[in-house]
């Protein structure tokens, strides 16, 4: 019965926009509760395979080496895999001890699965009992803002999911969309307008980078 598909449970994956699910989990830093964890931020909520395994290992790392961006742009980080808390605690200890690199974050001991298939986590073709690399971007109303799955034997990019959560607070706080490749400092996007009025009035608008009425950029002052 090679390639034949795993006949799966239906599990839900959570989409762009919808209210995060809540649940109550136990944690490398004691139990946490979505809904009562870091009011009023962001969270990066992440999952990776598996403790022990050579890509996790960087992924956890690199989010570890790089917690003071995440701090700095009002986020806090979760983690989780399908390991018990014993692994987890183990883990994170020999990581410390081999690098020296600390993972100063709650990471989910999720043995029973609840929490990864509430969050579309555990996708049965590509494994079914390792959570595959999911990152949700939930905001500070626990809302889903944006989300990536990888597979298993592809490591995420920081320098994308730093960037990805500058972008939507930057297009929150300054209602503008950031086109392709945007980083901190390039131009944004001002919204098309809507109605024929507003499009006469971009026209004549100054102090913007009109391409036509539907692409204008300009710089942001902030
Ligand atoms: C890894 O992190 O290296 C890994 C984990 C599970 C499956 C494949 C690779």
């Amino acid at each position: 019965m090679e390639n034949q598909e795993v006949q799966q449970e239906v599990y839900s994956m959570p989409r762009i926009g919808d209210q995060a699910p809540d649940f109550t989990a136990t944690t490398t830093k004691g139990q946490v509760t979505l809904s009562d964890f870091a009011k009023d931020k962001w969270i990066v909520f992440f999952s990776h395979p598996a403790d022990f395994t050579p890509v996790c290992t960087t992924e956890m790392s690199g989010f570890a080496q790089r917690k003071k961006e995440f701090d700095d742009l009002n986020t806090e980080l979760l983690g989780l895999s399908i390991d018990s808390i014993h692994a987890h605690l183990g883990w994170v200890s020999n990581v410390k001890e081999k690098t020296g690199v600390y993972f100063d974050f709650p990471i989910i001991a999720d043995l029973d699965m609840s929490v990864s298939k509430k969050y579309g986590m555990l996708q049965p073709n590509e494994a079914e009992t390792a959570a595959v690399r999911a990152v949700f971007f939930i905001d500070p109303k626990k809302k889903i803002r944006l989300v990536m799955y990888y597979p298993l034997n592809v490591g995420r990019n920081m320098d994308e999911i730093l960037r990805a959560l500058k972008a939507l607070q930057v297009s929150d706080q300054h209602k503008v969309a950031l086109p392709l490749d945007w980083k901190p400092g390039d131009q944004v996007i001002v919204p098309p307008p809507k109605t024929l009025e507003e499009m006469d009035k971009r026209n004549k608008e100054t102090g913007i980078d009109r391409i036509d009425f539907y692409l204008s950029k300009k710089d942001l002052k902030v």
